[in-house]
């Protein structure tokens, strides 16, 4: 499988991406970068397609997933694109009633909160996602030299909304599991895992050339209790996905104290938020990981000179590391100017151009 992408890479000229190069800790002409929710409610032209389409139908179709997935490009100059969906898009795909209320966020009918709940939770085949290859295919021919990034969600996030029923501030529910039925969080996280990895396998199967896993929420827990309680899931996620040798990114928020053990469980890059300087954050992960990050993404608002002379701090930082993807430490904000975005992507190019 290795080699069959590898060839199809060198084809195509993906392999030379500066973003892969990165990942994979290679000299790069000049510093690639992404953002994450580049496509979304930043832009006029995603909020016109999206106009009386629900979140999750928009998810389910290959021409609006692949318009999406695009817009951002022909915006900005970013280095790769990242496939337009949501964290749960698997987990609908496996039956579990839930929807995107706009404003809110995820928002599940019937929270799990018990070992049927959990025993009910059934794998996904590639027939419960045809549209996610179908979609991938298509981007991967349109995209030509630019890789696409697939992604899933990381399992105590992933836990959070299904047993929260919602979006939660203090994970208490999905914490009383976790500390209190070992044993059926160790169910219920299992599970997670394997349809995390059913999914990304769809992806990377259909042509993607990297895979990020979104563990957002991941910061509520410490450093003890992610070691015991969610490494060993999120370890089996990346380790399926060892033979396909596509870069695993990690990326969570408010996880300072968590991004030594992010990197142990398997990933090839490490995302950073805003909170942990880069050069710092080089010495809390291990050698032989790159490093993504970690603009403010709440910096945007400020004026130019303050976005560019952090801009370049962060590549100054950024130089410490074996590799370094720009982006920023987490998504970008809804109000956020695209011309701003523009501009800090030619920046990040331009300072960095070797
Ligand atoms: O980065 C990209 O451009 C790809 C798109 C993307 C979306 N969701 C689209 C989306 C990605 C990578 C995600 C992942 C996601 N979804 C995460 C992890 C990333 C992160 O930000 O931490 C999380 C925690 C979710 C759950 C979720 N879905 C939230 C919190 C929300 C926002 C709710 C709101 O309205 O404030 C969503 C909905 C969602 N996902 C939107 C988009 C563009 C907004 C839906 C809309 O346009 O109405």
């Amino acid at each position: 499988v290795e080699d069959a992408v590898g060839s199809k890479d060198s084809a195509s000229g993906l392999a030379d991406s500066p973003f892969l190069r990165a990942c994979r800790r290679r000299p790069v002409p000049y510093t690639p970068v992404w953002f994450m929710r580049q496509a979304g409610r930043s832009l006029p032209e995603y909020l016109r397609v999206r106009e009386g389409v629900p979140m999750l139908e928009a998810c389910a179709r290959p021409d609006m997933i692949i318009e999406i997935t695009l817009q951002p490009l022909r915006r900005y100059a970013v280095d790769a694109a990242i496939f337009f969906s949501d964290i749960v898009v698997p987990l609908r795909a496996v039956g579990v009633d839930l929807d995107i209320k706009p404003g809110v966020g995820p928002v599940v009918a019937d929270p799990i909160r018990g070992p049927e709940q959990v025993a009910a939770l059934r794998r996904l085949t590639p027939d419960d996602v045809p549209f996610v290859a179908e979609a991938v295919r298509g981007l991967v021919g349109e995209l030509g030299a630019t890789p696409l990034i697939g992604f899933a969600g990381g399992p105590f996030t992933l836990a959070s909304y299904l047993i929260e029923g919602g979006p939660s501030k203090n994970h208490e529910r999905t914490k009383a599991m976790m500390y209190g039925e070992p044993e059926l969080w160790d169910r219920l996280l299992g599970r997670l895992a394997d349809i995390t990895i059913d999914y990304l396998k769809v992806q990377v199967e259909a042509g993607a050339s990297a895979v990020q896993l979104f563990d957002s929420w991941v910061g509520a827990v410490g450093p003890q209790d992610y070691r015991a309680s969610v490494l060993p899931y999120t370890r089996r996620v990346f380790q399926a996905l060892e033979r396909y040798g596509v870069p695993r990114i990690h990326f969570g928020v408010g996880t300072g104290e968590l991004l030594g053990l992010m990197g142990e469980a398997g990933a090839d890059v490490v995302g950073v938020d805003w909170r942990v300087p880069l050069d710092e954050a080089v010495h809390r992960v291990e050698p032989g990981k790159a490093l993504q990050g970690n603009l403010d993404p709440a910096l945007l608002f400020a004026p130019w000179e303050v976005v560019e002379a952090r801009a370049r701090d962060v590549l100054a930082r950024g130089r410490t590391a074996e590799g370094h993807v720009f982006n920023l430490g987490h998504g970008v904000l809804p109000a956020t100017d695209p011309d701003v975005l523009a501009r800090l992507a030619d920046l990040v190019h331009e300072a960095s151009a070797s």
